[in-house]
């Protein structure tokens, strides 16, 4: 398995620590997040399995032969990246990356989705390039500091109001889906993952 954007790494090293069988090499383009994680991933006893990188997802797993890829990936939607995080910029929609990671190689895409990240364009990218989803959970999380940010809350009211998304005054949905064009999985959940965004639900002021 790939992954795209280490963060501390403390999300995966749990999941290779309980996972005797698994590899995966990961990428994030920010220094400090790659110190943090190598120290996590080697006190969590993985260092061997698990492997962490400093560069571009994209250039660094270009002809990987692996057919999974995982990520958090950024999900700030703002109309440039000069962010109080700038690693959590996603581009003007905020699935910049996300979009990008469906349009290329990979059989499945283990992925956070938040729901006022224009998930409404991720589906279809995912649905054009040939993904179904079968599994996700969902669940709700604060707006925080960095979605708080005005310039990406200004971004996210513009894109509930043009139903791109879904958040409230206080909270949106966070959900973590397997996109997958693997012939054994033939259910797709896609029109349920859009419920569990609240696609549709009405939504934060103006
Ligand atoms: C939302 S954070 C997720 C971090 C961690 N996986 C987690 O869930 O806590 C996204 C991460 O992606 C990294 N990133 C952004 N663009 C990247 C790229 N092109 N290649 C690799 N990492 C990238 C950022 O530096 C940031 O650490």
């Amino acid at each position: 398995m790939v992954e795209l954007g280490t963060g501390d790494a403390s999300a995966v090293a749990g999941v290779v620590a309980g996972l005797p069988g698994l590899t995966v090499r990961s990428w994030d383009v920010d220094a400090d997040s790659v110190s943090a994680a190598r120290a996590v991933v080697a006190e969590r006893g993985v260092a061997d399995r698990y492997t962490v990188e400093h560069g571009d997802f994209f250039a660094g797993a270009a002809g990987s032969p692996a057919r999974t890829v995982i990520t958090n990936p950024p999900y700030l939607p703002a109309p440039d990246g000069d962010l109080e995080l700038p690693g959590l910029w996603g581009g003007p929609d905020g699935n910049a990356l996300l979009v990008r990671l469906l349009g290329g190689p990979w059989e499945n895409v283990v992925a956070a989705v938040a729901s006022y990240a224009d998930p409404v364009g991720t589906l279809e990218a995912a649905a054009d390039a040939g993904y179904r989803v079968t599994s996700f959970l969902a669940m709700p999380l604060e707006l925080g500091r960095y979605s708080r940010e005005p310039k990406v809350l200004d971004r996210i009211r513009d894109l509930v109001a043009a139903d791109r998304g879904w958040a409230d005054d206080d909270s949106y949905m966070v959900a973590v889906a397997l996109f997958t064009r693997s012939p054994l999985l033939r259910v797709d959940r896609s029109a349920e993952l859009a419920g569990a965004l609240q696609l549709g639900v009405p939504a934060l002021a103006a």
